[in-house]
């Protein structure tokens, strides 16, 4: 006998979990389906935000930059530490316990809504009358039928052609995360978002990293003011960018890696490295969802077509997150779920693309939301910008940690913020503050306007506000 619900959700990652919750939230009978096995083969539900991703690399970055501090910079502050020393075993044990309290969170969180979890492969069977029949192959064979389905089945790491990962010597971010020792020299390919945290990870502990990118520009999705100054940090502290690459030929053997690679002006290399961390994009994950049962349209990176919101091809099913197309973000993937959940019980869900933050946790971190000033310049729309240096803020001082500023950038006529750029310290936290003032269609002289606590990083927010009138008042 197949168990029936109102909606079978496959995939427990940020985008499948929450919508979950909130379906059941809203009185809709559920169950999740997910496969994700750890070490002892019991379910660990978070997907790869909370197993491989947001929450691990947070968690390395943190325990790194505890290291880099007592190394560096606890001098400044009259503090000596004598014989520092990194247990690297006890750093990924941390972040393993912290990885398993969000596994067990959600597990209590499934519970508390009445959210049944299956652990296993959700797949298409066939649509019936009462609904899609789902089989989850796991310990337990399991016939499902719900009557929609929310696809949220996330990415994988995008391997290099004819490179496969064997997580030993090359790495994706799964055994970039579970690195036993810190090797003495690191290769990056990709300086994206995950080549950029996991090279800062193990740089701070030691290694001599080198990263290879293919485009010619320095993250260049990103406000290049911003990116400029994020670069200058980076090669500071000792990360080796070469931007403009061509990767050729890479051996792998017991003592290490070799990469064949061409710089910018087309001359041959050679990198040799303990290690290599690809990280070039991260593919959707449509395997062994048997798609074609339901006549569900894939695109040609194989992620899941879907409309404006979440609808695929297949009445009442839906896809969310890493699987359908745009930014792949955990918090993208919950306003996704969120959203399709409250679709489903007929009211309005609603995500808006123009204001997702995007944080990248660096030292010093970079963050934004809207448009940049190259997006603006090329769509030929008139707008003022006002940016402050960190430096001349009085909490970024006493941090002692001044590097960086803000940019806002508003709309010429109606001062509308049509964008925010951070690099510095706690750029991720200072973000939501314009996220909001952008939902709220603020202009920068609301922001000049509100009073910001002082002494707080927050200060320069508001003077980059005042900035776009240009009367900054502290510079
Ligand atoms: P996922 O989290 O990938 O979850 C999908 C789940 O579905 C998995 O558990 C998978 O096992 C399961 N599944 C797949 N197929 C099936 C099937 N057929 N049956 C059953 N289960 C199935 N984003 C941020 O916003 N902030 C960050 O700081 C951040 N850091 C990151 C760091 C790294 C190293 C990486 C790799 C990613 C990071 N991301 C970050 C991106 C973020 O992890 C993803 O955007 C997010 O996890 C996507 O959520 P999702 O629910 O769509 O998919
Ligand atoms: P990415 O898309 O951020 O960066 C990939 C980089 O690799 C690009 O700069 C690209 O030009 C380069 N590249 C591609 N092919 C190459 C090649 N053959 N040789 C050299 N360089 C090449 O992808 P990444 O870093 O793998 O991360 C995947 C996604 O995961 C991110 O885009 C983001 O959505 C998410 N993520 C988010 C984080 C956050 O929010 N803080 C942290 C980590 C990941």
């Amino acid at each position: 006998m197949s168990k029936q619900f109102d909606v079978i959700v496959i995939g427990a990652g940020p985008g499948g979990y929450i919508a979950a919750i909130r379906a059941a939230q809203l009185g809709m009978s559920v169950a999740c389906v997910d496969e994700w096995k750890n070490s002892k083969g019991a379910p660990a539900l978070g997907g790869t935000c909370t197993n491989v991703g947001c929450i691990p690399s947070k968690a390395l970055l943190q325990s790194s930059e505890h290291f880099e501090q007592a190394q560096h910079h606890f001098a400044e502050h009259g503090i000596s530490v004598a014989d520092l020393k990194m247990d690297v075993a006890k750093m990924v044990g941390r972040k393993d316990t912290v990885v398993k309290q969000n596994n067990d969170g959600i597990l209590y969180l499934f519970k508390k809504n009445k959210v049944s979890f299956f652990h296993g492969r959700g797949s298409f069977v066939q649509a019936t009358e009462g609904g899609y029949q789902i089989q989850v192959a796991g310990a337990v064979e399991e016939t499902l039928v719900g009557k929609q389905v929310i696809v949220a089945t996330g990415s994988n790491a995008r391997a290099l052609p004819g490179v496969p990962f064997d997580e030993e010597m090359i790495l994706s971010n799964d055994g970039a995360l579970r690195l036993g020792a810190v090797p003495k020299k690191l290769g990056l390919i990709g300086s994206g978002v995950i080549g950029l945290e996991m090279g800062s990870v193990w740089r701070r502990l030691g290694s001599d990293v080198t990263v290879l990118e293919a485009l010619p520009t320095f993250l260049g999705a990103v406000d290049q003011q911003i990116a400029r100054e994020a670069h200058k940090a980076l090669l500071k502290q000792g990360l080796k960018i070469e931007l403009g690459v061509k990767v050729g030929a890479i051996q792998s053997g017991k003592q290490g890696v070799s990469v064949e690679w061409t710089n910018a002006k087309g001359e041959a290399q050679e990198l040799q490295v303990d290690k290599l961390i690809v990280s070039i994009g991260r593919v959707p994950n449509t395997t062994g969802l048997n798609a074609q049962a339901v006549g569900l349209q894939l695109d040609e990176r194989g992620a899941i077509v879907v409309d404006d919101q979440c609808r695929s091809n297949v009445p009442g099913v839906w896809a969310v997150g890493d699987v359908v197309r745009g930014p792949m973000l955990a918090h993208k993937a919950e306003e996704e779920g969120v959203a399709v959940a409250e679709r489903m019980a007929g009211q309005h869900g609603h995500v808006n693309f123009n204001t997702i933050p995007w944080v990248i946790y660096t030292s010093p971190e970079i963050a934004w939301v809207g448009q940049t000033e190259q997006q603006l310049k090329a769509a030929g729309r008139a707008y003022k910008a006002g940016t402050f240096p960190f430096l001349a803020n009085g909490r970024a001082r006493a941090l002692g940690d001044t590097t960086g500023m803000v940019k806002m950038l508003a709309d010429a006529a109606t001062d509308e913020i049509l964008g925010v750029h951070i690099v510095g310290p706690l750029a991720s936290e200072l973000i939501a503050e314009c996220v909001v003032a952008m939902e709220f269609r603020a202009s920068s002289e609301d922001i000049a306007r509100i009073c910001h606590a002082h002494p707080s990083l927050s200060e320069a927010t508001k003077e980059a506000a005042l900035a776009v009138d240009k009367r900054t008042l502290n510079f």
